[in-house]
């Protein structure tokens, strides 16, 4: 029998999300329906909400989240009714040219559920991210559910879900951050702060955090940096330079993605190091640079979707080094609300009260 729960949704472009009810159907073959336990809100859902991600109107919102499953589809082995479960937003193929060829972190054909949940009167939710988890339940393909050690709080673990797995593979998987590397940060949000958390794992040296707000860059500096940068003080890249013996860091991270701090992190990087581009621009963003400068400065120019991760091989990792007590997620949560707060939450992501608001259940 479908269920009928509470989700969050945004009906229209910039209009207030509402929380209404949601038709989750059963799961068909491949699929689950987790009940969710936690559930972060990310930037990601407010650029959904603006219409800055697609036109797929109504959304259901909520994607970085972690739960139990409760119910499995035919031809599901992997997970069972009962397993603690982060959700990913990568369930990948494993027959793309990028999967066959061992980099299934490229997979091009990820998996979702293929039933829709759907308002009431039947109308079809696009599930962001399609996971669409500011709700009681969600249904989800069933790869899309990565079991982890039950003794992490659900709070911690959702994190993974997205902004911090973002910003610690931005740091280990793409930019390949390595012991004595120096790294700077622009952007010292969840996901900024992640990456900082991230290069301290990784043994890095240095670590640079910038930012305009000095709330974020105490948070940083709690999660690893070594140097913090307001950047409303003074030149970004005369900054890193200064702290980096005069060379620039080995890898940059640009964690809020607008042209501005693209060319900031190219620029505030020594010669043949790596720019990771993490922060999600907007359709109207351009670039302009000298190519001679791309050519003489050498390295390499990247851009991490979802840190490069391969959920079935990082999360279970990453808790594990959680409960080891070496990678701080709980430092994350700066509140635990509602579902019927994420619109206030995303008031203080705008002004930059908190680093992560996350919904309880
Ligand atoms: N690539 C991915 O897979 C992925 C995944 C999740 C989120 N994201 C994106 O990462 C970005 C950051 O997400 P978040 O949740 O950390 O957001 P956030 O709003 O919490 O953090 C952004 C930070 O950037 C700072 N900032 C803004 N302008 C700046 C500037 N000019 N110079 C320096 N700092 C500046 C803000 O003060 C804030 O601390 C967003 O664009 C989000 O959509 C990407
Ligand atoms: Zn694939
Ligand atoms: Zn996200």
């Amino acid at each position: 029998m479908p269920q009928t729960v509470s989700g969050v949704v945004a009906r229209e472009k910039g209009a207030p999300v509402e929380v209404v009810p949601v038709v989750v159907p059963d799961p068909g073959p491949g699929e689950a329906v987790v009940a969710i336990q936690a559930c972060g809100v990310c930037h990601t859902d407010l650029h959904y909400r603006e219409g800055g991600i697609g036109d797929n109107f109504p959304y259901l919102l909520g994607h970085e989240a972690a739960g139990i499953v409760e119910t499995v589809g035919g031809g599901v082995t992997d997970v069972a009714a009962g397993d603690f479960v982060i959700l990913n937003w990568r369930a990948v193929c494993g027959e793309c040219r990028a999967c066959r060829r061992g980099r299934p972190w490229y997979c091009f054909n990820t998996f979702n559920a293929s039933q829709p949940m759907t308002l009431e009167d039947g109308t079809p939710l696009s599930a962001a991210l399609g996971i669409g988890a500011f709700a009681d339940k969600t249904l989800v393909h069933a790869g899309q559910c990565t079991k982890v050690d039950p003794a992490a709080p659900a709070t911690a673990a959702g994190l993974l879900g997205c902004g911090v797995m973002a910003g610690l593979g931005a740091a280990i998987n793409t930019g390949g951050v390595g012991r004595g590397d120096s790294v700077a940060v622009i952007g010292c949000g969840g996901v900024g702060c992640a990456a900082i958390a991230g290069a301290r794992l990784a043994g890095a040296s240095r670590i640079v955090a910038v930012d305009v707000d000095v709330r974020k860059l105490e948070k940083a500096r709690e999660l690893g940096a070594t140097h913090v940068v307001d950047a409303t003080a003074g030149d970004v890249v005369e900054a890193v330079q200064a702290v980096t013996d005069g060379f620039g860091a080995d890898v940059v991270i640009d964690a809020v993605g607008r042209p501005e701090t693209w060319k900031q992190a190219f620029y505030a990087r020594d010669l043949a190091g790596t720019v990771v581009l993490v922060g999600v621009p907007t359709p109207e963003m351009t670039l302009e640079l000298p190519l001679l400068d791309v050519f003489g400065r050498g390295g390499a120019l990247k851009s991490s979707w979802y840190g490069d991760c391969l959920p079935s091989r990082d999360f279970p990792m990453l808790i594990d080094l959680y409960l080891q007590g070496r990678l701080p997620l709980d430092a994350f949560v700066s509140e635990t609300i509602g579902v019927g707060d994420v619109e206030a939450a995303f008031d203080k992501m705008h002004r930059g009260d908190v680093l992560r608001s996350v919904v309880v259940w």
